[in-house]
């Protein structure tokens, strides 16, 4: 079964402490049976009767090793001896639930970390197909969910143990009660499992899917928040909020319900079967007095049994509604990543020119081309413009030199060499990336500027800031760099953030600066800021400029027109509105 592959697949990262504590188990349920069985002296001894009492091997060992001082008081013996096994016992149940914490935690915590790592190495077709909330409920509550089963997974086996010691103690006793006490319980317990198993997967599956759904709500709702405001649809979200949490309301008392099942209806089995016991004993014996002792010790271990049972199947019950979370992680972590290692992946570098050779691409899940035979030189030090119709596939192209992507068709070459080939980390080093969209932080200025880079110092941010055009609004803000943007940059505008987001990509200097649509959502004083930006910049760098305002690229040195996917004209500015084709159509049709 997958989900038990699962289970063994989280435990067997820590062999080493999962098989002492194997042993540990073992040890305290043997401890607990004889614990148990060291009340038969005590009580003979109470009962002034004497050891030739019936009670089998065990009780008898017991008896035995009370008689070996026989010098002592009998009564002091016997209570030394149940205290003994009492403290070895709780001794080796401490060191049990040590042992289950600490794995727990070692291993939750290791698998968190690899979650994520594993996470960044996942293609970015991934993100696009699973939802935020899919995603966030994997990284955050799925690993609660493996930290409970690596609770409940060896307490089963713990109760499992003592059930097992227990049922030993309990055959030496009297073994055709046993047997029959087992084989009741026995269908009892296979009874139960059926029913658990149906309500608890089932339960366990629907409540992973309510849940994400509803952390994709409150993710969306986040996001989306001033649209959603602006579009006084946030009724909307509420209604959906609600809706996940009266499935999940529904979920949790049935969740409940079962789990308590269990726990009654052994106990109600347990009294119908002492009272059987007390028949058969009476029938059976011919002196009832001389069993007395015999009785306590069964009735109390069958009352420990039945302890053991009932937190047996609790437990598996709520092990039940966490595997399907343990399954999820599992298969998190065994997802296919983006590029296998290619230990001899080579440094990038971007000296000469980046050329795209035939290069054809189709999204993934898509029929249509989103790129179509594209042949495309970038010289190292040009700024090379890509216009055309919104969907004609600038953005595609632009995704597919941030790695983003593989091309479907053709190869992109970097200095001669194909990218496919290079470090992404090293290529992606050597880029520069501004889009329309800027994503922010919650937190300052600088942090924004810095965005994860480490090794910057305070004048670097300054300086990039300052080509950037950013530094004397930032230094007009309330506490300067230091200043807290809001969640996504909500206290800046939208031209601040995109020269935030200019200064951030110049910090890690770039050899390839791309600007897509950067300027596209600004006023026109923003974006004559980021003109003029950008134009300083073009000295000392490649630039590729994806723009649909066609004012502002006449400056490139090639202006390359996209259409379905094509490119369909090459050329500087005046090249081509000398070809009177697209691009002066156009430019005559824009109104600048
Ligand atoms: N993630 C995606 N999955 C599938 N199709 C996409 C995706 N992104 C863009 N497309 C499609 O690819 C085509 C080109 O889009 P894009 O490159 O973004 O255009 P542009 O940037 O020129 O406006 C469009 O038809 C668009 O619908
Ligand atoms: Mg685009």
């Amino acid at each position: 079964m997958l989900e038990q592959n699962s289970i063994w697949f989280f435990l067997s990262r820590r062999k080493a402490l999962y098989g002492s504590l194997a042993v540990v188990l073992v040890v305290a349920a043997l401890l607990e049976a004889l614990s148990v069985g060291a009340l038969f002296p005590l009580v003979t001894t109470v009962l002034g009767g004497d050891a030739a009492v019936r009670g089998g091997s065990v009780l008898s060992f017991l008896e035995s090793m009370v008689t070996l001082f026989p010098g002592r008081d009998r009564l002091v013996t016997a209570v030394v001896l149940m205290v003994g096994f009492i403290t070895a016992k709780s001794l080796a149940v401490l060191m049990r639930d040590y042992l289950i914490a600490y794995g727990g935690a070692k291993v939750v915590h290791e698998t968190k970390q690899e979650l994520f790592a594993r996470l960044t190495q996942l293609p970015y077709s991934y993100f696009i197909a699973h939802s935020h909330g899919d995603l966030s409920y994997r990284l955050t509550t799925a690993p609660q969910s493996l930290g409970l089963m690596l609770l409940l997974f060896p307490s089963i086996l713990a109760q499992g143990f003592i059930v097992f010691a227990i049922c030993l103690l309990l055959m030496t006793i009297s073994w055709p009660l046993t047997l029959g006490i087992i084989g009741a319980g026995g269908l009892l317990y296979g009874l139960l499992r059926q029913a658990s198993k149906r309500v608890s997967h089932v339960v366990g599956k629907r409540r992973t899917a309510a849940l994400s759904r509803e952390l994709g709500i409150v993710v969306e709702f986040m996001a989306g928040i001033k649209e959603i405001f602006a579009a006084n649809a946030a009724d909307r979200w509420m209604s959906h909020y609600c809706e996940q949490g009266r499935e999940l309301r529904v979920l949790h008392v049935q969740d409940s319900v079962w789990q308590s099942v269990p726990g009654v209806l052994i106990e109600w089995v347990f009294f119908v079967l002492v009272g059987v016991m007390a028949v058969l004993a009476q029938q059976s014996s011919g002196s009832p007095a001389a069993s007395i002792p015999m009785m306590a010790v069964y009735a109390f271990a069958l009352y420990r049994l039945i302890r053991s049972v009932s937190l047996l199947s609790a437990y598996k019950l709520r092990l039940g509604s966490q595997v399907a979370d343990v399954g999820l992680l599992h298969r998190t972590l065994e997802e296919p990543i983006a590029v296998s290692p290619n230990h001899r992946a080579e440094e990038a570098s971007f000296t000469k020119s980046v050329i795209f050779d035939h290069v054809s691409f189709v999204y993934p899940g898509r029929q249509e081309p989103a790129l179509r035979d594209i042949n495309l030189t970038i010289e190292q030090g040009q700024v090379v413009a890509l216009v055309g119709r919104s969907g004609s596939g600038k953005t595609t192209l632009v995704n597919l030199l941030l790695r983003l992507y593989d091309q479907s068709d053709g190869a992109i070459c970097v200095d001669g060499r194909q990218l496919a080939a290079c470090s992404r980390s090293s290529w992606l080093r050597l880029i520069g990336y501004v889009s329309q969209e800027v994503f922010m932080l919650n937190g300052t200025v600088r942090e924004n500027i810095r965005f994860g880079l480490v090794d910057c110092t305070e004048g670097a941010i300054e300086e990039a800031a300052r080509a950037a055009y950013a530094h004397e609004f930032i230094a007009a803000l309330p506490h300067g760099y230091e200043t807290i943007v809001g969640d996504r940059g909500m206290m800046l505008s939208g031209g601040q953030r995109q020269r935030l987001a200019i200064a951030r990509a110049l910090l890690r200097k770039p050899q390839l600066l791309i600007f897509d649509e950067a300027t596209s959502a600004l006023d026109p004083t923003s974006e004559a800021f980021i003109q003029q930006a950008i134009r300083d910049l073009a000295r000392d760098h490649t630039i590729i400029l994806v723009a649909h305002r066609l004012s502002t690229v006449r400056f490139a040195n090639k202006i390359v027109v996209f259409e379905d996917g094509r490119i369909v004209e090459m050329g500087t500015h005046p090249e081509l509105l000398a070809m009177k084709g697209q691009y002066s159509t156009m430019m005559s049709s824009s109104v600048e």
